[in-house]
């Protein structure tokens, strides 16, 4: 943008002023307008008037069970914070074209009005690209299935259709919530990081003017970059204000030097970094000393600058919503753990780290003794003896299973994506028959894992980050040979060029350079797992290859409302569900993470029930897990 000028602020200010004093619904929350507008001011954000440093942190309300949302809000004021900043995942909201989610985890005007209840204003990331390290980056595949050559993030008409249809249902939703409105949100961002990926002003405006026409004037819009000029003037909109992100480690005068060549207004770090992602595979969680997170807290502070540290709130993948980053080239493929514990201030499962009360300190040092005094209590934490219980599990071999999950309805020539066959997320089982002589099976493109069976015989394991390729060399002996190929999708790429949902087999199959046809395929969404037939089931599966497992625990005693760990070590890679919420993926055999967080909301006292697929290989001794109550997401039992 043409920095915002004094004058064009100035109208803002009067605009959103004169709107307040004509609107009596506003009215019945402020007593006066002056005592609810945000704005820009010169070089600060002024709150009913009066100059307002934004200290926030990010909280990803759908990576955390609702129940727990209240008590993580809580702990971000008494921590000295004053806003939570969330992104919104349109594909948690928006599951297919025409349905529209508002509840559980889904339950955007819950969040903010306990955030409201907590004493926290809200600064809201709509997107609709996301980026969170999250499944495609927040869009629903289903967009792709509709129209597969759409070019996402730019202003491809048939992309605006679904952003426009997606953005008039959300800012509905929001716009009783603005500030203006007597809510908590003050800012709304305008797409995310978007300098880092292009540069399609087109695009940007169109999202600028559906949230100003549905949020009024009165909301502050803003955009984020990284601290390169590029970047910014990829992003750089009238009427959006630019800020800019970094961690510890860079010059906060530099980065903010970067930022202030593109606007007067507040320096604002909206992503500082109080943590990192991990990818599987990666040597350990990631983590970031804590001294050096404060000490660079301290000095951005120290400048008069707002702050949003991302995350504040450490928390979770569940499900199968993790996304996967590719930086060199589409198969540069790298998922992302179950975990978003993210070395936060605030621990996934809740426990507050050293971080957290050094945070506390240095924001400290910048209040007032009147604002010290506001601050709530910090919430209690019960403390849990250490105990560890070992679960048993009992075997279902997974092709016996496989009738109770689905039915054999898709026939195909060619193998179909996730998209084509109308699912978002899990697995796909592609059938055919082969004949000799032996060849190389190719498939082209594999997203992401593929599992190949022959006459239900675990034959090998292609990754689409294979370096040898996704091929691997079938021996055929018999006249006829049932192939059967297990996809999972393991997370769409959320971030860079790469972004492009398709999963599964995208383009074929081959033997040498013959493509194979005919298939029938079953989708294996896995959303339930109700239907599992687990009555007296056996010791003993395949040594390789899938398997279902389940047994039941009781919470320990002492540990009622204490969150637990499920530690899988033996087993080598899956899915484990508990009372039939998939707790996520682990993946003992590739690491760093190793525990699963149970959230206390979906336990019962006695008789959880748990269920494990195992996609590679059962442990050679007694099948068991362990449920421990001193668990984190790199511990092992
Ligand atoms: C949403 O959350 C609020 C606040 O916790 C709660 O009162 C309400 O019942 C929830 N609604 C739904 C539909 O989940
Ligand atoms: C963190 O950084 C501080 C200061 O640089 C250093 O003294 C301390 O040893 C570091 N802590 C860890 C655990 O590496
Ligand atoms: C921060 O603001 C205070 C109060 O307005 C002012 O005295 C001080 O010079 C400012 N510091 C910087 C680095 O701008
Ligand atoms: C295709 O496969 C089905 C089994 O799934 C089989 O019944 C059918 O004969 C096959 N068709 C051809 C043309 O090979
Ligand atoms: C739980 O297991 C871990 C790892 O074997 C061990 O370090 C810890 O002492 C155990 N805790 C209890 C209470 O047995």
């Amino acid at each position: 943008m043409a920095p915002l000028s004094a004058h064009a602020l100035a109208f803002v200010l009067v605009v959103a002023l004169a709107r307040l004093e004509a609107s009596t619904a506003a009215a019945a929350v402020a007593t006066t307008a002056q005592e609810r507008s945000f704005v820009i001011s010169g070089d600060q954000f002024l709150k009913d008037g009066q100059p307002f440093r934004v200290i926030s942190g990010s909280f990803h309300y759908f990576r955390v069970h609702p129940s727990e949302w209240a008590d993580r809000l809580q702990a971000m004021r008494a921590c000295g914070l004053n806003a939570v900043q969330t992104y919104v995942a349109w594909n948690v909201h928006n599951p297919a074209r025409g349905t529209f989610e508002w509840s559980g985890f889904a339950n955007l005007t819950g969040f903010f009005e306990l955030a409201q209840a907590a004493g926290l204003l809200v600064v809201l990331r709509p997107g609709p690209y996301i980026c969170a390290e999250w499944d495609f980056g927040g869009f629903p595949s289903w967009i792709l299935a509709e129209e597969p050559a759409m070019r996402v993030r730019t202003a491809d008409p048939r992309f605006l259709q679904f952003v426009s249809e997606w953005m008039q249902e959300l800012l509905t939703v929001v716009a009783p919530y603005t500030y203006a409105a007597g809510g908590p949100v003050i800012m709304a961002q305008v797409e995310n990081e978007y300098g880092s990926y292009g540069s399609d002003k087109e695009y940007l405006a169109s999202l600028r003017d559906l949230y100003r026409s549905t949020l009024g004037p009165d909301i502050v819009l803003h955009s984020t970059d990284g601290y390169l000029v590029r970047m910014f003037e990829g992003s750089q909109l009238e009427g959006v204000f630019p800020t800019v992100d970094f961690g510890p480690g860079v010059d906060p005068a530099y980065a903010f030097s970067v930022q202030r060549q593109f606007t007067t207004g507040p320096l604002y770090n909206s992503e500082f970094y109080t943590g990192w992602l991990t990818h599987w595979g990666e040597p350990s969680m990631a983590s970031t000393n804590t001294s050096v997170v404060a000490g660079a807290l301290d000095q951005i502070l120290a400048l008069n600058a707002s702050v949003n540290m991302y995350m504040f709130v450490g928390s979770t993948n569940f499900g199968f919503w993790n996304g996967a980053n590719a930086e060199n080239d589409a198969d540069d493929y790298a998922p992302v753990v179950t975990s978003y514990d993210y070395d936060a201030p605030i621990a996934e499962g809740g426990a507050l780290r050293d971080k957290y009360f050094a945070i506390q300190q240095v924001i400290s040092k910048y209040l007032t003794a009147e604002e010290r005094l506001a601050l709530p209590p910090v919430p209690a934490r019960s403390s849990v003896a250490p105990i560890n219980v070992s679960v048993e599990l009992k075997l279902a071999p997974f092709w016996e299973q496989l009738p109770t999950l689905a039915a054999w309805t898709t026939q195909s020539q060619t193998p179909l994506t996730l998209e084509e066959l109308g699912q978002s997320f899990g697995f796909v089982l592609y059938r055919t028959q082969v004949a000799p002589p032996d060849a190389t099976l190719t498939l082209q493109d594999v997203r992401d894992r593929a599992y190949v069976y022959l006459d239900q015989e675990l034959v090998g394991v292609i990754q689409r980050s294979d370096a040898q390729g996704p091929s691997l060399s079938l021996s055929l002996s018999s006249q006829l040979t049932q192939l059967d190929v297990l996809v999972e999708s393991q997370g769409r790429v959320n971030f860079g060029p790469w972004i492009d949902g398709f999963a599964g087999v995208t383009r074929g199959m081959r033997l040498g350079n013959q493509f194979v046809s005919n298939f029938s395929m079953l989708s294996l969404p896995l959303a339930s797992v109700q239907s599992l037939q687990l009555q007296g089931l056996g010791t003993s599966c395949s040594s390789t290859g899938a398997c279902f497992a389940a047994g039941s625990f009781d919470v320990p005693q002492g540990a009622a409302g204490a969150p637990l760990w499920l530690v899988p070590d033996g087993w080598t890679k899956g899915v484990a569900f508990v009372n039939g919420f998939n707790i996520g993926r682990y993946w003992q055999s590739r690491g760093p993470q190793y525990a699963l967080y149970i959230s206390p909301a979906i336990l019962l006292p006695t008789d959880n029930d748990l269920v494990l697929l195992e996609l590679e290989a059962v442990p050679s001794s007694l099948p068991c897990v362990v449920i421990t109550t001193q668990g984190g997401p790199g511990r092992r039992a």
